[in-house]
């Protein structure tokens, strides 16, 4: 081989081995990039937030399903580009402004959106969000300055099976239309400032119910009866009358929280489901006897005191756990772990 020919062979190998370099490099970026629209819609919600620090990582010439804070589904073949399927903005207290709506509802195979602790992120809950109704299945606005209604047009977004509206600042009362919503059955809107009653179909299949430390009245509607909760929380609102339906032998409840309320009910005849959990009675008007077959459960945690409950408080089983707190402040309860009965 003559020198030149040596020479230009050589410079087609290392060109051949850069172009490879290239391409793979090239497949590398190819693999973690998003879909063009996800990405121009992720740079919109950073602008929107006035290119805040915490989106330091969400940079043009970088893959975006790399982008803190983003994820994206697995690319359906090497030719279709990955979607955006998660945003999570968390733990952030200089984030601060509304809700950029349209921008996120640009992100149009969003399944999973989550704000927790950006305590500066205000404004009402954006309607652009029904854009997503066939996606967004997984939605938490927790601890942030939202404040305005617990918005109707949330039952357009037919996908949300997820909920939570966790300690912000709603008020008004909760939408009828949540009921209509076909694949809810977690709905947490606890720690606002709610009024109003709880809506008669608010939930109808296997659900949990979480609306404590809110400012809601009425009663509990007679429809809850026939819904299987494995959790309801309505501690801490200004609910009256009777809840007892909610227990029975056969629910799968599994936790009730019905303390400091005004509930007022018998106890003595009521079942409590086998498999219940925690039981948080307290600060209420409920009477009666605790029943006996507490006894038999596998109660972890049980709290009737500040009541008008009578009789004596069952022994054996689990009851051990509980101490005088548990029972204190009633009308006539006796017997360990308080003062012996008077005969
Ligand atoms: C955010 O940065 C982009 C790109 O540098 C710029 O076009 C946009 O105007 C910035 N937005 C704000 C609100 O500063
Ligand atoms: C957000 O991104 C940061 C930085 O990568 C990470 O530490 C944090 O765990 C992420 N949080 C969530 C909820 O994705
Ligand atoms: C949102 O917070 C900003 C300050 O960060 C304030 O100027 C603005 O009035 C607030 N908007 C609402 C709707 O509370
Ligand atoms: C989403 O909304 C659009 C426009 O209102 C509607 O055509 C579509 O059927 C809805 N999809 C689902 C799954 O609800
Ligand atoms: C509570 O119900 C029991 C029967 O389950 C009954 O014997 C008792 O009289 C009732 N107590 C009150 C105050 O109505
Ligand atoms: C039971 O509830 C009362 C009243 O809220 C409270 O003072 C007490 O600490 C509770 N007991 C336990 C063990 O949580």
């Amino acid at each position: 081989m003559r020198a030149s020919s040596l020479v230009e062979h050589c410079a087609t190998v290392v060109a051949v081995v850069l172009l490879a370099a290239a391409a793979a490099a090239a497949a590398a970026r190819t693999k973690d990039e998003c879909h063009s629209g996800d990405k121009a819609a992720l740079l919109a919600i950073k602008s929107a937030f006035g290119n805040a620090s915490y989106f330091n990582s969400w940079t043009p010439d970088t893959p975006c399903c790399e982008w803190a804070n983003v994820s994206c589904d697995g690319s359906a073949s090497p030719y279709t580009a990955r979607r955006v399927v998660g945003v999570s903005l968390v733990n952030d207290a200089s984030l601060a402004g509304p809700l950029p709506g349209a921008a996120i509802a640009r992100l149009t195979a969003l399944q999973q959106l989550v704000l927790n602790y950006v305590p500066g992120v205000n404004g009402s809950i954006p309607r652009d969000l029904t854009r997503l109704n066939a996606t967004l299945s997984f939605l938490d606005i927790i601890s942030t300055g939202i404040s305005g209604p617990v918005p109707s047009f949330l039952s357009e977004i037919t996908a949300l099976s997820y909920l939570s509206l966790s300690s912000n600042k709603l008020t008004g009362s909760i939408p009828a239309s949540l009921a209509d919503m076909p694949n809810l059955y977690f709905l947490d809107l606890g720690y606002n400032r709610l009024t109003g009653t709880i809506p008669p179909q608010l939930l109808r299949k296997g659900s949990y119910l979480y609306l404590s430390h809110n400012k809601l009245t009425g009663s509990v509607p007679a429809e809850f009866a026939a819904v299987n909760f494995w959790t309801i929380d309505l501690s801490y609102n200004g609910f009256k009358g009777d809840a007892s339906f909610l227990l029975g032998a056969n629910k799968p409840l599994l936790n009730l929280d019905l303390s400091h309320n005004a509930f007022s009910f018998n106890l003595s005849g009521v079942q409590l489901p086998e498999g219940l959990n925690s039981l948080e009675l307290s600060h209420n008007e409920i009477y009666g006897d605790i029943p006996e077959m507490v006894v038999d459960m596998m109660l972890n945690y049980l709290n009737v005191s500040y009541n008008r409950l009578s009789g004596v408080v069952p022994a054996g089983g689990n009851m051990a756990w509980f101490d005088q707190s548990c029972f204190q402040h009633n009308k006539g309860l006796c017997g360990s772990p308080l003062p012996p009965c008077k005969q």
